[in-house]
């Protein structure tokens, strides 16, 4: 049996996953256990906190002890850093994260004791990139990874092919798309590696055409697989916002226009690509990959016949992509990835001695899909924690605040229960066989990365998931891969008419997903949530108030 733990702490979103005999088991954000979104502050001087908790229980749910690890593969290469200068604290602390790095062998010993390996530093693209490629579906394809940094690029171009991965194009820095975009989130008032995401939403409303100009001057594919990304200055186009300010149209100008460059020059990569390998796939990985609009825009305009992103794009994703370079490394055929839920999961007797612990009134109703389908045609908003949680920054129907898309102002309601922006959108789940009758060019999209315009007669249909420019974020549920969350939209669907809910992430604005059934409860007593599906279990709100 090959064991190996893949780690993730350099940047941020520090997480964990572990891979036996080439299958993914166990794979968690270290935010999920600390209750601190994103795990860490993004700056240098924190790379050395590592995943502890999340560690742990990979193992643990493994069915391992550290001294039973083969290899621990952690997703950044000290040796193809900056070469470091004597002091630390100089050069926006390069040396010192190197250092960090370099002692992460000390600082799991004192983590994970009984560990007998060394460490595996894998260079930060690959492991997105094997993220990407070895995780998916197909057996060869092209990648392209885009993030904001890795050791000295923020781009990798390559071809997975016959169990090996060819890198093709490496963009140094300082040209990165991901800080362009970081840059553009901090200028607008947003949490730079955190709110990239709302600046995407925000540039829904603005017009492109204003600075777009001066963005294609300065942000360009430069023809052999790399890009250019001059200085832009960002105060000459537009005021910086502070945070909490009301934004403007000056605002959402910029996010546009910095939103359809990316845009532009993400499709120049990918053609480039594809001349390049002749794959008629192409697989995403970096936090640049979250941007849905741009994936959406890739799959809809793309030479490729197939688009497929690894859910946990961002620095997240590199704890099992690192596991997997090492396992392809060691010639171990990998398993593709089939599902997100890798996290915690709790069974009915845990789940009713918190219930139970709480004094709280519940239920366990014969069929608990169609509760929920009824209570939602009802206006109900439902707390739904169904089995383990999801990897990477998505809610994908297990840990899910659920709503009835028909009205509109369940996104005002939803956006007030989590205390988080009017102008971001909520997504949709919809039923997979009934996806091409609401959305155009859908294509399976079970991780909710890909944006797709809502067709005109739904638009109305369904106001509360149709964002301001027709478009919505979908994800599409399976009956075979998600039978329960199916069960529950063929129940709403069977009283509306509706194979639509809306289905946000459970949790309130900056904090992290909730992950166990007590984090559920506390967000359920935050918010005028009416019920909570914590597992076959039920809670209702006008129960408790009786
Ligand atoms: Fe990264």
């Amino acid at each position: 049996m090959s064991t190996i733990l893949g780690v993730n702490a350099v940047f941020h979103d520090p997480a964990a996953a572990v891979v036996v005999d080439g299958v993914t088991v166990a794979a968690a954000e270290e935010e999920r256990f600390s209750r601190r979104k994103h795990g860490k502050e993004p700056v240098p001087f924190s790379a050395w906190e590592l995943p502890v908790e999340a560690m742990r229980w990979c193992l643990a749910e493994a069915g391992v002890e550290p001294g039973d690890v083969d290899a621990v593969a952690y997703s950044y290469d000290p040796d193809l850093a900056p070469t470091p200068g004597p002091d630390v604290t100089a050069d926006d602390w390069e040396a010192l994260r190197t250092l960090y790095v370099r002692r992460v062998p000390r600082f799991l010993a004192t983590a994970l004791p009984g560990l007998r390996v060394g460490v595996d530093h894998v260079a930060h693209h690959v492991a997105h990139a094997a993220s990407a490629c070895v995780a998916a579906p197909d057996d060869s394809s092209a990648v392209l990874v885009l993030d904001g940094r890795g050791e000295v690029a923020s781009h990798l171009g390559g071809r997975w092919h016959d169990g090996r991965l060819d890198i093709l194009a490496s963009q140094r820095l300082p040209h990165s798309l991901g800080l362009l975009y970081e840059e553009v989130t901090a200028h607008l008032g947003f949490r730079r590696s955190s709110d990239e995401y709302k600046v995407m939403a925000l540039a829904s409303y603005g017009d492109p055409g204003r600075f777009a100009g001066v963005l294609r001057e300065r942000v360009a594919a430069t023809g052999d697989g790399g890009f250019r990304v001059d200085p832009v200055q960002l105060a000459a186009l537009c005021p910086p916002r502070r945070p909490g300010e009301e934004w403007g149209a000056v605002h959402a100008d910029l996010a546009a226009a910095v939103q359809i460059r990316l845009e532009e020059v993400v499709l120049d990569l990918a053609r480039w690509l594809h001349r390049a390998t002749g794959e008629p796939a192409i697989t995403l990985a970096g936090g640049v990959a979250l941007n849905c609009v741009a994936n959406g825009r890739l799959a809809a305009e793309g030479p490729y016949e197939r688009v497929w992103v690894q859910p946990a794009a961002g620095d997240a994703g590199t704890a099992l992509g690192s596991a997997l370079a090492v396992a392809t490394r060691r010639g171990e055929a990998c398993a593709p990835f089939t599902t997100a839920a890798l996290g915690r999961g709790w069974d009915e007797a845990e789940i009713e001695a918190v219930l139970k612990a709480a004094e709280l009134p519940y239920e366990r109703p014969p069929d608990l899909a169609d509760a929920v389908g009824a209570a939602l045609a009802g206006g109900a908003v439902v707390g739904w924690f169904q089995g383990r949680s999801e990897y990477g920054p998505r809610a994908l129907g297990h840990r899910s605040l659920l709503c009835d898309p028909r009205r509109a102002e369940n996104l005002g309601r939803m956006n007030a229960i989590k205390g988080r922006e009017e102008f971001r959108p909520v997504a949709p789940m919809v039923l997979a066989d009934r996806a091409a009758e609401i959305f155009d060019g859908v294509q399976p999209s079970p991780y909710m990365l890909f944006v797709h315009r809502v067709r005109p007669e739904w638009v109305d249909r369904i106001p509360a998931v149709v964002h301001v420019d027709g478009t919505a974020r979908i994800q599409t549920v399976d009956d075979r891969d998600e039978p329960l969350v199916a069960a529950m939209l063929r129940a709403f669907e069977r009283r509306t008419g509706v194979p639509v809910v809306v289905n946000t992430s459970f949790n309130t604005a900056g904090r992290p997903m909730v992950d166990t059934p007590r984090h559920a409860l506390e967000c359920f007593g935050s918010g005028p949530i009416d019920l909570l599906a914590l597992g076959p279990l039920v809670v209702c709100r006008s129960e408790v108030a009786q």
